[in-house]
């Protein structure tokens, strides 16, 4: 990409995959076909319609809509070589466990952001009377005595909340949990089992329950936009001095992002289902940005901040809280002129005129998103090396850019 062009233009924000996986594995839990209106054609909405496939689910694509079959669902081995293609796999185990009683699954893995453990989930499935055993890295898993409960998150994780919520939805009885994760995203999972048939109340609160019922059938839904995907595009907007309208947001999801670019000069209005950013020439730092589970501001969007700081002027002291490793992309940023230094969870940006452009190389979503942002501005052209990991939760960002004046091209190297 050429750096210096500004952002400008309006474009509408896709379904958010922070939404859609939960939901892809949520519907095994349904008795009849489950279309997913405008899914967004990303590379982990594949990988999951592949391993569904595999569990004996169909998927046909319609346009962008995603219509799922699990009339022949049978299979609870989960292949380990899919299991571990993509985290979020981890969230079929409490549909597996709920619709078939039996799952053999392996350890997702980690990633470069961090070790990923997934210890939250196992508890909070043996609190419904799973019993799981760990060979050699093989999870076997026995829902035949599974029983509605209570149970206690340590920490309120995203995924551990979503898989008790769909593990409990056809138990007999009322599943409590207890400082459960409180993202728009469950929110979302609740209205899609509930539009199943299903009893959740509670979502966006610590306190979920879930009244188990017999049968779920099938629905079509729209899940919500992307809140992430939307806050990188007023990035975007912010970091070259631009100007954008993005349309099919809920602005009550953007309102941590809205603040940030906020203290940071932009001009921010919303109007209905559409937020407007224009940006001043010259951003002022954010003092400090700490990430936390929601509704605290969202470490998804953390890389891009620390991208956007780089060339605002002042210090900007940037807190991550939630992963262990989320500034992995630091290193290609200073490289292109960025001034960071970084001590454990935090890293402090001392602004800069210009960043100038540089072979870079992506080492995961968000971060790659970052560099993207920071090759946007920076003088000269940038490429930025294993793409793939952006198109795991972008649907042909190149594309949505250039309709925006940037000049962003995808090459084969
Ligand atoms: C979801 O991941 C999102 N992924 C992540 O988005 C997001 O960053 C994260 O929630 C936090 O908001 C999807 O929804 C598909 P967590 P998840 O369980 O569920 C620790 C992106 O870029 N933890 O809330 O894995 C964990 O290590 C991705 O779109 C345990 O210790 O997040 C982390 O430090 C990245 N034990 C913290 O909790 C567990 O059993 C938050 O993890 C589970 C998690």
């Amino acid at each position: 990409m050429l750096g210096g062009e500004r952002i400008e233009g309006s474009v509408r924000v896709d379904a958010a995959k922070n939404a859609v996986l939960p939901i892809l594995a949520a519907s095994m839990l349904a008795d009849g076909e489950v279309t997913l209106r405008r899914c967004p054609d990303i590379r982990d909405v594949h990988a999951m319609t592949g391993i569904l496939e595999k569990l004996g689910c169909e998927s046909a694509w319609q346009g962008d809509d995603l219509t799922l079959k699990n009339t022949r669902l049978h299979n609870w081995e989960m292949p380990d070589d899919l299991f571990k293609q993509i985290r979020s796999s981890i969230f079929l185990l409490g549909p597996i466990l709920g619709r078939l009683r039996r799952a053999t699954v392996t350890y997702p893995g980690g990633c470069e952001i961090g070790l990923r453990p997934i210890d939250l989930h196992l508890k909070g499935l043996r609190a419904l009377g799973v019993r799981i055993v760990d060979a050699d890295g093989i999870l076997y898993c026995d829902g035949r005595d599974m029983r509605a409960g209570d149970v206690y998150f340590d920490y309120p994780s995203v995924g551990a909340t979503e898989n008790v919520m769909m593990a409990a939805a056809l138990l007999d009885g009322v599943t409590t949990l207890h400082n459960a994760a409180r993202e728009p995203e469950i929110e979302d999972l609740e209205r899609f089992i509930n539009r199943m048939g299903g009893k959740v109340r509670g979502a966006g609160t610590q306190l979920i329950e879930v009244e188990g019922v017999k049968r779920l059938h099938g629905v079509a839904y729209t899940p919500i936009p992307d809140r992430i995907a939307a806050g990188t595009l007023l990035c975007a907007a912010a970091v070259t001095g631009g100007e954008i309208r993005l349309e099919n947001v809920r602005p009550v999801d953007l309102v941590p992002i809205g603040a940030k670019l906020g203290e940071m000069g932009c001009r921010i209005s919303e109007e209905g289902d559409a937020m407007i950013l224009e940006a001043p020439k010259r951003l002022n730092a954010f003092t400090r940005l700490q990430t936390q589970p929601h509704p605290g501001f969202p470490t998804d969007m953390q890389p891009q901040m620390l991208a956007v700081s780089c060339i605002a002027k002042g210090t900007s002291v940037i807190e991550e809280n939630v992963f262990e490793n989320r500034f992995t992309q630091v290193g290609s940023l200073t490289q292109m002129g960025a001034n960071v230094r970084v001590s454990g969870r935090m890293a402090v940006v001392q602004g800069v005129e210009q960043l100038h452009g540089m072979r870079v190389a992506a080492r995961d979503l968000r971060g790659g998103a970052a560099l993207v942002l920071a090759g946007l501005c920076a003088h000269g052209e940038t490429v930025v090396e294993n793409a793939e990991f952006i198109d795991r939760g972008y649907a042909r960002l190149e594309d949505t850019l250039c309709a925006l004046g940037a000049k962003v091209e995808r090459v084969t190297i």
